[in-house]
């Protein structure tokens, strides 16, 4: 059975993937993280036990581990999704965004290159963001083709390893693959993010904290969906080419909050309208992007995929998954996240 390298699986999308590709049975997988605040081994808790699967704790910043990693497994494909992935802390702490996202892709570069030289039945896949187009107006969507644009310091390094990659494959004829995805929620979402954040709150009767006006748009994709379109994309995508991936699933975040909301008062036994009440608007996001959307047609189109759940139904489950999983939420809720939060919501008054 093949080697196969997934990096970043303790973290909320690629603990979908390796649980993915564990089910597939087709891979020896090695999972390899860092376990930053984001990574969580309770997030593969049900599979952590399965033959032909390995947790391997590590960091893609340190060269020595990972040529010792390179020489001891004959990887068929590295799929890498370790990184720093939150736009606020990217806005605070930018430097670390560099080490991890950009310089941690370029050292797995180097251990993938070297290791591989002259074994062209390779794969290595970047698992990105959206966020690289940059933002758009009130039309049009982001292709494949989109020129790069990106604006904040973790689209900016998301960008960076971008490039490094396809450099990679021209300079060094590395075989790679690329997909740009776009906002995923789902179960083991880390409660910083928007999504997990108000489920959060709104269950402990704290303020709903929206940026600006609550005018910004993404588009939103559940974590399942996303997995699936990886596994295909490692299994079949073509060689060099890039793959975007979204729901076609537009929300400002001042509608989703009031459906989440209303999601969660029925939920709560709640008179309609009473979690509405906790909606706070707070300090903008400094360079916050209007609106993200993707043209999924090149994936639909190549590879047949097309997101299979709606977004309420997905947003039922995600309420359903929070409220059943109680313990990892207070798990991950307590040391520094407690801080991050408080803080950043005094930095918005
Ligand atoms: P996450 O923050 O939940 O998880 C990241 C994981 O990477 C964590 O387990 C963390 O411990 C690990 N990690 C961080 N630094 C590391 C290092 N130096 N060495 C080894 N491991 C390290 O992120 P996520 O939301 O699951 O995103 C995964 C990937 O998908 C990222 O590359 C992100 O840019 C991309 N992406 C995310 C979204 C989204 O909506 N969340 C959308 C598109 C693309
Ligand atoms: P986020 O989940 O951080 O994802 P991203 O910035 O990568 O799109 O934020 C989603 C949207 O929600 C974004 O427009 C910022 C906004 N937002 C809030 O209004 N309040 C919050 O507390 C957070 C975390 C985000």
């Amino acid at each position: 059975m093949d080697d196969l390298l997934i990096t970043g699986g303790a973290g909320f999308i690629g603990s979908h993937v390796v649980r993915k590709f564990i089910k597939s049975g087709k891979y020896n997988i090695i999972n390899l993280d860092k376990l930053t605040y984001a990574g969580n081994l309770e997030n593969l808790r049900d599979v952590e036990n399965e033959s032909y699967y390995t947790f391997v704790k590590g960091d893609i910043c340190d060269i020595d581990f990972l040529q010792n990693l390179f020489s001891a497994h004959d990887f068929k494909g590295v799929i890498h999704l370790a990184a720093e992935s939150h736009v606020d802390r990217s806005i605070t702490n930018p430097m670390e965004f560099i080490q991890t996202n950009v310089v941690g892709t370029v050292n797995l570069l180097n251990a993938a290159k070297k290791s591989w030289e002259g074994k062209s039945d390779r794969r290595f896949y970047h698992v990105s963001t959206d966020e690289v187009y940059g933002s758009l107006g009130e039309k049009g969507f982001f292709l494949e083709t989109t020129p790069y644009d990106p604006k904040s310091p973790y689209s900016a390094s998301k960008a960076s390893s971008d490039h490094f990659v396809r450099a990679y494959g021209n300079t060094y004829g590395l075989p790679y693959v690329i997909s740009n995805c776009s906002n995923n929620y789902g179960p083991n979402h880390f409660p910083e993010k928007l999504i997990p954040l108000m489920i959060h709150n709104i269950r402990n009767k704290k303020p709903l904290p929206v940026y600006g006006k609550g005018e910004n748009i993404r588009d939103w994709l559940y974590v399942e969906d996303h997995a699936r379109a990886i596994e295909l994309i490692f299994e079949k995508g073509k060689n060099k080419e890039t793959y975007n991936i979204g729901g076609f699933n537009e929300w400002k975040n001042i509608d989703l909050v009031e459906l989440l909301c209303d999601i969660m008062d029925e939920k709560l036994g709640n008179n309609q309208g009473t979690s509405r009440e906790l909606i706070t608007f707070v300090k903008d996001r400094a360079g916050h992007d209007m609106r993200y959307a993707i043209d999924a047609t090149k994936i639909k189109k190549e590879l047949g995929w097309e997101p299979s759940l709606q977004f309420k139904e997905g947003l039922q489950k995600t309420v359903d998954w929070y409220f059943d999983n109680e313990e990892w939420l207070n798990d991950v809720t307590s040391g520094d996240y407690l801080k991050y939060y408080d803080e950043n919501y005094k930095n918005r008054q």
